[in-house]
């Protein structure tokens, strides 16, 4: 069945000399080459060729894009793979994995495709993708409150498929609900129920893994180190995520959410600097994410001197509350009267309602939304991210909304810690930011305009208030959320630097626990096969 070495070194020749002549050439070459091997490891041959799609196959792009979830990285000069791979069953994943090997390109891997800086299906070297997409299957039981889901399914998927069965279980995971399963669970997965719950790999209580020899791994056969690894530190370092085994959690039949907006004339840095000091400490029920944003708002003071228009920084609070909106609002009265929050706020709705609110639907919206795969739109985006640990001064607000001003159009959003977060231990899971942290930043710019130019000057934007933010951040190291992808914070080429290279992002993502990776990672791919810009470097040797 392998490969002998000698048949994979001419092979390798022969690519390399494909590869400088016409990339086109190469990928039919490439091709052939792989689809013949997909079918000596026990794929059918009908089936190998109607799940690998080449460069030259009128399919191919409309493939490519139905998961890009960033559109800096749907231009005609972004490196495109050379093969797309969209298997339907395990058996196709394992002969997946050992013909790439076989062959010697790399494996990218995609289950919603939503990774900030696009790492699932672009890189600078020859590459495939191994699309996941049709790993959608969901099973919820109740009586055990339980699900196996696999890496394709979405989060909307999820939330509605329990939903389906209970209207007292959810799950804590994000907010957006097309996020692939795949790569949030494997990096981590935060969402509004965080400081009750944790992380979602804080309930992660099984998986499924396709190794790089091809074989298929649970929690027992893999072993609890991998296991470990697999829950925050990504999955494309280690593996295939097939699926993962999720206990759910329990919500309340009625929760209560609010949303408030306040500008810098109604108080807003008074409130902000407020809300630091109580918001990880208060109730875990409560939730209150801040969105910070730069507006223009037209002055109609009936002074005819008056400027027309003044600019300003909006800070919107949105809350989730397990709980009903009496209980919401002494809690309230009690730690945050500076909010001036009033009954009128609260609006009551069950668990599933919050989930369809948080994304922007409209009061009335079907539940059937949450099966909606594809986003209503989708943008060029810039991510960042870090963590704050000590509440910033008045001055220090006043000083960022200068800056949040000047730059024009960079948000942030804070979100909070503490709770649940912090009564589990930093070396639980890969993820380290537990207690310590009262809350994450994401830096975030969204823009409309094509080409290099709008790309250069929002993402600068973005590096500009980044390090305009380092002496109220986290540092040695600055710590970065894995699921917020960053390729500012560092890169691998993973020649013989990955190990140097590697830790550099590596000890920002995830801090003390990098060695433990590391060590997994030496374990179960020393030849680095599961590599890609931002994996996992095994020891050197
Ligand atoms: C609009 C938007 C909203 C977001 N909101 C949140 C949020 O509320 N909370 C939060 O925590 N994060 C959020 N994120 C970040 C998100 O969690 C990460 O981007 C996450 O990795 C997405 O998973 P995916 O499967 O969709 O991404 P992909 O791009 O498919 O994958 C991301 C990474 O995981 C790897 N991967 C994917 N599938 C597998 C697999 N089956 N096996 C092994 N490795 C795999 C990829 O190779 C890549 O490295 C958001 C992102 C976007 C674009
Ligand atoms: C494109 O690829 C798909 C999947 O391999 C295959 O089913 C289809 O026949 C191909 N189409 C063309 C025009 O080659
Ligand atoms: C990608 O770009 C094409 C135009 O080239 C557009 O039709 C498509 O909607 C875009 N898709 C995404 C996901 O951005
Ligand atoms: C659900 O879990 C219970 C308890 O573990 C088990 O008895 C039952 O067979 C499971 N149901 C399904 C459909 O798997
Ligand atoms: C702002 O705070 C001050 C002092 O706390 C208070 O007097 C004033 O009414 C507040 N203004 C607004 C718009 O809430
Ligand atoms: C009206 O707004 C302008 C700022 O544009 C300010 O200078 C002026 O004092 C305001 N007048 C009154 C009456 O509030
Ligand atoms: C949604 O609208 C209905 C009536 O149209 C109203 O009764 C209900 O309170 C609204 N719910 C929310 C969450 O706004
Ligand atoms: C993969 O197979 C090789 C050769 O059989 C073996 O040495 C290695 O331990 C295997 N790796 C894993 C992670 O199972």
């Amino acid at each position: 069945m392998e490969m002998s070495r000698s048949s994979s070194f001419g092979l390798l020749l022969l690519l390399l000399g494909f590869l400088f002549v016409s990339s086109y050439a190469a990928s039919d070459s490439v091709y052939d080459t792989f689809v013949q091997c997909l079918s000596s490891h026990s794929v059918p041959s009908d089936q190998a060729s109607s799940i690998a799609y080449a460069q030259t196959n009128s399919s191919f792009t409309k493939v490519l894009q139905s998961y890009i979830r960033n559109q800096r990285f749907n231009t005609s000069s972004t490196p495109k793979p050379l093969i797309i791979v969209t298997p339907s069953d395990e058996s196709q994943v394992q002969a997946a994995i050992i013909c790439s090997r076989n062959i010697g390109i790399q494996l990218r891997i995609r289950s919603g495709g939503h990774d900030y800086d696009g790492l699932s299906y672009v890189s600078d070297v020859p590459f495939f993708i191994l699309d996941m997409f049709n790993f959608q299957s969901i099973n919820v039981n109740i009586t055990d409150e339980t699900a196996w889901v696999q890496a394709g399914a979405t989060l909307g998927e999820l939330y509605y498929r329990i939903w389906e069965k209970s209207r007292v279980h959810g799950f804590p995971a994000g907010v957006c609900p097309t996020l692939g399963v795949g790569g949030h669970f494997s990096g981590g997965g935060y969402g509004n129920m965080l400081r009750k719950f944790g992380l979602s790999v804080d309930h992660i209580v099984d998986a499924q893994i396709v190794n790089v020899n091809g074989s298929i791994l649970d929690r027992k056969s893999m072993g609890e180190d991998l296991f470990w690894a697999i829950r925050g530190g990504g999955g494309a370092s280690f593996g295939v995520i097939l699926s993962y085994k999720i206990k759910l959690v329990r919500v309340p039949e009625i929760v209560t959410v609010f949303r408030v907006e306040k500008t810098l004339a109604q108080n807003a840095t008074d409130i902000v600097y407020q809300w630091q000091h109580i918001t990880d400490k208060i109730d875990n029920d409560l939730f209150i994410r801040l969105l910070l944003q730069p507006i223009t708002v037209k002055n109609d003071n009936g002074s005819a001197k008056a400027e027309k228009s003044t600019k300003t920084v909006k800070v919107s609070f949105t809350s989730l509350f397990l709980g009903d909106a009496t209980r919401l609002i002494s809690v309230m009265n009690k730690d945050f009267p500076e909010l001036g929050f009033k009954k009128e706020d609260c609006i009551e709705m069950s668990w599933i309602e919050s989930v369809l609110y948080w994304a922007n639907f409209d009061n009335g919206t079907s539940v059937n939304v949450l099966l909606n795969r594809t986003p209503e739109s989708v943008k060029f985006l810039k991510r960042k991210s870090d963590y704050v640990q000590k509440p910033i001064s008045k001055d220090g607000l006043e000083g960022l909304w200068k800056k949040i001003i000047e730059l024009g159009k960079a948000g942030m959003v804070l979100n909070p810690y503490g709770g649940r977060m912090s009564e589990i231990p930093a070396s639980e899971t890969p993820f380290p930011h537990r207690s310590g942290n009262i809350f994450k930043i994401q830096y975030s710019v969204t823009w409309q305009e094509e080409g290099t130019e709008a790309d250069k000057k929002y993402v600068n934007s973005m590096r500009e208030l980044y390090s305009y933010m380092t002496p109220y951040v986290s540092k040695s190291p600055r710590g970065s959320f894995l699921n917020y992808r960053d390729i500012d914070i560092g890169i691998s080429h993973n020649g013989k630097d990955s190990y140097q290279e590697g830790k550099v992002y590596g000890v920002k993502y995830f801090m003390n626990n990098f060695d433990r990776l590391v060590k997994v990672k030496t374990a179960v791919d020393p030849q680095n096969f599961f590599r890609y810009e931002q994996s996992i470097p095994p020891l050197p040797y």
